[in-house]
Order: C-alpha cells, then structure tokens, then sequence
C-alpha cells in the first residue's frame, strides 16, 4: 500500500516538474534526443500508381509524414541510403529533377550516390541542376569516364548538439574500391565524441562485413532492394545495421541516444494510404507528369521490332470476331489508357507499358495524340501480333492462358488477381 502510495506521489511529483519545466521554456535542449529519419532505394517510385487499394509509400505522403513526426520536439535528420534514380533519357532527366525536388524539399542532409547513380553517369547527374545541387556523399566510386561525380567524401552536419559525420559507399563491383578502406578513411577523420554514420548500398551481409572490418562506425543505413516492412535492426559489435526496404514505402525513425544505438530504438512508420498527400509535394507530383506529357517523352524511344507479324489493332480483329469484340469493348482492358488520361498520367512511360497494346514496339501504341487507336489493353496485349493470322487466319494463333494475365497482374498491380474468378468477368 505504502509503496504505491509512495510511487504515485513520486509520478504525480514527476509530472508536476515535467509541465513546469515546459512552461517555464527552461527545458535543457539536450533533453530530448536528436532523431534520424532514413529511407532508401526509391529507384524512381515517386508515388503508389493507383492500379490497387492499399499502395505504399510516395513523395506526397512522406512529407506529409515528415511534417507530422517533425512536429514532436527535438532536431532531426533525414538521411537517404542512395539507388533513387533509376531511368536514363528525356523521361529519366525529369523523373530525377522530380525526385531532386522532392529530396531537397523533405530536407535530406545526406544521399548516396549508389549503382543506379553511377549507371546513369556523372554527366547526367550534373547536368540537371536539382539532383547536382543533392547532398551527394560517396566514399568508394571510381572517377567517371568523363566529368565529375556530384558531391563529397563525407559531410559534417550538427543535429542537436551532436556532430554526425555521413559518407556513402558501395559494395564492392566494378566502378567502385573497397568500401572498408574508404570508411577506415573516413574514419580516422573523424572527431572524437563524432557520431560516424555510413549510407551503404548493396547488401546486409556486405554491410555487417563492412561493419566488422571498421570498428568505429556507429551507424549503417542500407539500400538493400529487399520488400520487406521493417528496418531488419541488428548489432555488429557496437554498430547499429538497419536496411531501407524498396520503393520508399516506409520511413525509419531512430533517436540517436547516447552510447551504441540499440536496435530496439528503431521505429518504422510504413507510408499507408491513411496518410493524406501533402499538398505541395502533391503538386509536384502533377508537374512531374505534366511535364513528361509536355516533353512527348514516348515519341522519343526507338520502338524494337516485332517477331511473327506486326500489330493490326482490335478493330481489325473485330471485323471477323464480332462476338469477342462486342465483349471486350465494355470490358475495363478496352479503356485501360482512359483511365490513365483522366488523371493526366498518359504521357508517362512507367504507366503505358500496360495500359495499351504493344507499346515500345513497332506498329503498337506511340502516345495518345500519334496512336489513340492503339490505347487499352487490346486483343494481341493477350494473343500475340495478329497480322499473320489476319492474312491467313487459322486456329494455331493466339494462345493465351493465366500466364499471360500474370505479365500485368503482379502481386504489385493487382494483389486480388485469381485467374478463376477474373477470367469470367472478360471472357469472350
Ligand atoms: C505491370 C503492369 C501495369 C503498369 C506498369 C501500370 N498498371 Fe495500372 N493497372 C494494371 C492492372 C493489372 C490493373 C487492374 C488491377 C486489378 O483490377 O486487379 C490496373 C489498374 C489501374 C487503375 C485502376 C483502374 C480502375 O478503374 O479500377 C489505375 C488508376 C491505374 N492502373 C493507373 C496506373 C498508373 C497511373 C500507372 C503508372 C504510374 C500504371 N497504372 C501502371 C497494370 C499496370
Ligand atoms: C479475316 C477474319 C479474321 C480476322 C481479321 C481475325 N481472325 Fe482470328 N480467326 C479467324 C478464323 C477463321 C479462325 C479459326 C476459327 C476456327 O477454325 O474455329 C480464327 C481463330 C482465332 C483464334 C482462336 C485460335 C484457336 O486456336 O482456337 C484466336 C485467339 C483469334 N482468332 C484471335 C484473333 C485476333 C486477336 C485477331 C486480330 C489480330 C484476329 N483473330 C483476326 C478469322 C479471323
Ligand atoms: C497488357 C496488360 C494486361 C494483361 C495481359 C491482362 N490485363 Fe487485365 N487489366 C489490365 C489493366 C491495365 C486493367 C485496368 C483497366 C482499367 O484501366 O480499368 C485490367 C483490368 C482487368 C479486369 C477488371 C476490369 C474488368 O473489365 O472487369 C479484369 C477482370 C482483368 N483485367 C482480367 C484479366 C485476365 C483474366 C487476363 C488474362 C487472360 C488479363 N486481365 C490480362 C492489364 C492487363
Ligand atoms: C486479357 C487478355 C485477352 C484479351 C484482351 C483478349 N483475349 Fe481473346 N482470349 C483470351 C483467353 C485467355 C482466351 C481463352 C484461352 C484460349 O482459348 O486460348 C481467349 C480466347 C479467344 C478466342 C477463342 C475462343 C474459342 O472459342 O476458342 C478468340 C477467337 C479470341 N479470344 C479473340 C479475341 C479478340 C478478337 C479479342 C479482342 C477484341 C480478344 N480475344 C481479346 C485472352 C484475351
């Protein structure tokens, strides 16, 4: 009795200094740890493409996730672990200016140049001016061919009274040296009392190797590329090793407390469609497709020519099919690109490739102004190109079964996708 007694007065003792504290405004800043938030391997996903319920991640919903957690007391920091640009060409440039813009807005002190950075190259990086002007750290990449690789070594920055060093590297491959050696580098500048951080791209196993060999890093963030829902937290030694999982789905929060960071601290806050779009990061992402649409980014890939006959279209099919073809027109496949231009979404080539019949090859869908006749998912996106068999039609052609629906129905697109029960809302 006494005791309880004694414990509750001491709580209620302990919250009365509590709100004292915070109104008198004396509250020692140390108080409250500083946080780091981390993502990684966005590889070009700016936002969940709506072809399910239930989609992860996208920029407009971590910023708005970012505001919220920021808004609880104490500094942070935000630290992406690199492979967020991914497509080459006119698409790719204002994909990564899209993507830049987003980074740069959500704050990230620290990103690193990872394997699909350097497979788009230095010159691209630095031609376009938001991903050049990122906080590019990159500790272990060989000197490109030509130009130069945007960033440093490592950066420095001060989060709430403490000194965090960041520096990215690579597994080991081709372009890129020995990342124990570039760390052990990196280390050994180090201030005292310095928190070392390392952005690490590749894989877990690679990272604990790295986290093995340099003994003094206090923190590994990896891009691994691996689905999966949690942080994966784990000590090597005294070095704290979490991974990012891919498409930006989640955010890691950790609290950098004093001493090793324990893996129990790491929070992992998963971007679900119950947090709204922020709105600026929202209209960014209209830009992006605005601008893609503006640029007629799909008039500009050479389109790879087809095996056995070339694409007639569905009316053609239709000539001779006309039951089949009376079915398919009401179906959803037949006004699959509808559904991308009303939302402004059919100028981008992360959406036609499905949306339409043979987009990319010759004779199949260009864009919406060049080849309207060629949007939806038509009779050769299931049959294969018809015009053989338009020119001498007989029953070896065509053969289509569940496999051939899985190629636009993954798990991704169309989770609920049951051969059994889709097949009789389509069949002809
Ligand atoms: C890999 C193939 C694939 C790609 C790429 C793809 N989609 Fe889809 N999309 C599908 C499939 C399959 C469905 C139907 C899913 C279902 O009903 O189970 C669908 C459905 C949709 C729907 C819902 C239609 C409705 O009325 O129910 C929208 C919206 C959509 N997609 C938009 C997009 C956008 C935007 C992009 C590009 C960012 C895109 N899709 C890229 C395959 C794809
Ligand atoms: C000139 C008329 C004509 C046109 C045009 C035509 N077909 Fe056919 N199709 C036929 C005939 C005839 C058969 C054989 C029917 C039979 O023998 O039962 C056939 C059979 C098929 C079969 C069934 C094959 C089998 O093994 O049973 C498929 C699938 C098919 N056509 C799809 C298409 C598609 C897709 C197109 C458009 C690219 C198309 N057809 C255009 C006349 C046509
Ligand atoms: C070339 C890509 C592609 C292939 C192949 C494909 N689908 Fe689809 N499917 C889509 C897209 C895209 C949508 C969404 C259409 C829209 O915009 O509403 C869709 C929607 C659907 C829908 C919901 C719309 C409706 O009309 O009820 C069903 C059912 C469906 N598909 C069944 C199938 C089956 C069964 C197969 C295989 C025999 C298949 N699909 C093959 C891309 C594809
Ligand atoms: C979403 C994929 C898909 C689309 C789109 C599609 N088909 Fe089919 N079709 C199938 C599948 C699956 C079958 C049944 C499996 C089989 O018999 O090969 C089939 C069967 C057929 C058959 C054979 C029917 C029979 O009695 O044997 C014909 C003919 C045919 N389709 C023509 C067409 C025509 C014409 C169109 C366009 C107007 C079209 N299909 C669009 C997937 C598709």
């Amino acid at each position: 009795m006494r005791l309880t007694r004694g414990l509750s007065a001491a709580l209620l003792l302990g919250v009365a200094l509590t709100v004292a504290c915070a109104t008198s405004g004396r509250m020692a800043p140390t108080a409250v740890p500083p946080r780091l938030f981390f993502m990684g391997h966005v590889e070009g996903y700016v936002e969940p493409c709506g072809c399910s319920e239930g989609q992860l991640g996208g920029v407009a919903r971590r910023a708005e996730l970012l505001r919220r957690l920021r808004a609880a007391p104490g500094a942070t920091l935000l630290v992406d672990a690199g492979n967020r640009l991914i497509a080459a060409g006119r698409s790719g440039e204002i994909q990564a200016a899209a993507l830049a813009l987003a980074a740069e807005a959500a704050g990230v002190a620290a990103i690193n140049l990872g394997e699909d950075e350097r497979r788009l190259g230095a010159d691209f990086l630095s031609r376009i001016e938001p991903v050049r002007r990122l906080p590019w750290v990159r500790a272990n990449t060989d000197p490109p061919a030509t130009g130069r690789w945007p960033g440093e070594v490592a950066r420095t920055v001060r989060v709430g009274g403490q000194e965090v060093s960041i520096t990215g590297v690579s597994e080991a491959a081709a372009g890129v040296g020995d990342p124990a050696a570039a760390v052990a580098e990196v280390a050994a500048k180090v201030a005292r009392g310095s928190r070392l951080v390392v952005l690490f791209q590749g894989q877990v196993a690679a990272a604990d190797r790295l986290a093995r060999a340099v003994g003094r890093i206090d923190l590994i963030v990896v891009a691994d590329g691996e689905d999966h829902l949690d942080a994966a937290a784990h000590r090597v030694g005294a070095t704290l090793v979490v991974a990012t999982g891919t498409d930006g789905k989640w955010l890691g929060e950790l609290p950098l407390t004093p001493g090793p960071l324990a893996p129990e601290g790491v929070q992992v806050h998963v971007l679900t469609e119950a947090i709204p779009d922020d709105p600026g990061a929202a209209h960014l992402v209209r830009d992006y497709y605005r601008r893609l649409k503006e640029a007629r980014v799909l008039t500009e890939a050479v389109p790879r020519p087809t095996v056995g006959g070339s694409y007639s279209g569905a009316t053609v099919c239709g000539s001779c099919h006309e039951d089949a073809f009376a079915l398919w027109r009401e179906s959803g496949h037949a006004h699959a690109l509808t559904t991308l231009t009303e939302r402004g979404k059919e100028g981008a080539p992360e959406c036609v490739g499905c949306h339409t019949v043979g987009a990319g090859f010759t004779g199949g869908f260009v864009d919406a102004t060049t080849t309207p006749e060629r949007g939806g998912v038509q009779c050769e996106s299931c049959h294969g190109v018809g015009s053989n068999h338009v020119d001498n039609p007989t029953r070896d052609y065509g053969r289509a079964d569940e496999q051939t629906c899985r190629r636009c129905h993954t798990a991704e697109r169309s989770p609920k996708f049951d051969f059994s029960t889709y097949w009789p809302r389509i069949m002809h």
